[in-house]
Parts: structure tokens; sequence; C-alpha cells
């Protein structure tokens, strides 16, 4: 697994579980946009090859859509606007232009978005197993996939070029570092 440079940090656990509903939603918008990039993904002549794989994650994403959203219909929270995410608008925002390096710049801002979802996961299938059996349990049934979502990310990535992967992944570790430490106050997953 990534190695992340900065931790989660310490306000965010108690902030989500505090705002489990808004999270909810939140978490509904995030599998939404999931399965759409993986679908994206594939406007890049370099992921032709791969749009099997690609469909077969956006199908993944939007199942876990509908988890979500079953879990929302079951507690009566309604569906609502998601929050902007400043981490991920940081890490998007310094996606390169130019064929080869945007697919590669993309790829990887998708693998840290994967990465740290099934770390935060981990933290919240944990954390709920006392106060919510029903959510530790979808929290926990979910890690798995979205690890292996990072790791296909990021063979993606390796398979178009690995030296520069490795350069630009040096880079984004340090970005979602510096994001990470300039936190965001909202009740959200990222
Ligand atoms: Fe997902
Ligand atoms: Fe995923």
């Amino acid at each position: 697994m990534l190695l992340f440079r900065e931790k989660i940090p310490a306000d965010w656990l108690p902030k989500v579980l505090g705002h489990l509903p808004e999270v909810l939603v939140d978490h509904a918008h995030l599998e939404r946009k999931a399965a759409t990039t993986a679908l994206t993904l594939e406007k890049y002549r370099d992921l032709f090859g791969r749009v099997e794989e690609l469909n077969a994650i956006a199908i993944e994403e939007l199942q876990h859509f509908q988890l979500v959203l079953s879990l929302l219909k079951k507690r009566g929270i309604p569906f609502g606007q998601p929050h902007p995410s400043p981490w991920i608008a940081g890490l998007m925002r310094s996606i390169r232009n130019g064929q080869r390096h945007q697919v590669i710049d993309h790829l990887i801002c998708c693998a840290l978005i994967e990465a740290r979802s099934c770390e935060k996961f981990q933290v919240l299938g944990r954390a709920l197993a006392d106060i919510d059996a029903e959510l530790s349990t979808f929290y926990n049934s979910l890690v798995e996939s979205e690890g292996n979502h990072y790791a296909t990310y990021i063979l993606m990535a390796r398979a178009v070029n690995d030296a520069e992967t490795d350069q630009r992944l040096d880079f984004y570790l340090n970005l979602d570092a510096d994001l990470i430490r300039q936190g965001s106050p909202a009740p959200i997953l990222h």
C-alpha cells in the first residue's frame, strides 16, 4: 500500500462520527464521481486498451453508489448537495496538460483518492464497530475494493511510463501532505 507522508488529521474522525448523515450523502457523491471518473479516463488514447478494466471499475463504483443510496433511504436521509472538497480540488488542479502528462497525473490523482478512501474506510469500520454495526460492516466491506482500484490506477500509470509515474507520485504525495495540513472544516470523507 501507498506510504502517505501525512497522517489523517486528529480532528477528522470525531468530525465524521458527529455528522454521519451528512457524511453518508458526501460518500454517495464520492462513489458517483468515482464511477464517472473511471469512464472519463477512457478518453485517453493510452488507456484505449484498458477500456474494459475501466468499465469494470465504473460498474463497481456504481454498485457502491447504489449501496450508499440504499443506506440513505433506509435511514430516511435525503440525497442532497455535495460539499466541495479542497483536497480533491487541489489534487485535480495540478493535473498537467499534454496527452501523456495528463493521463499519468489523472491516474495518480485517482489512485490517491482511492488509497485515502481505503485508509479512511478502514478507520471508520473500526471506529463504528461499537457505535453503528451496520455502517461498520459496510465500511469494512468497501476496503478491499478501493484498495484494488488504487493498485489498478497506479499500474495503469506505470504501464504508460514507469519513471514519469515515480516522479509524479513523489510530487503528488507532497501535495497530498500539504493539502491535508491545510485542513477542511466540512464534515466530509476527503
Ligand atoms: Fe467505491
Ligand atoms: Fe474506488
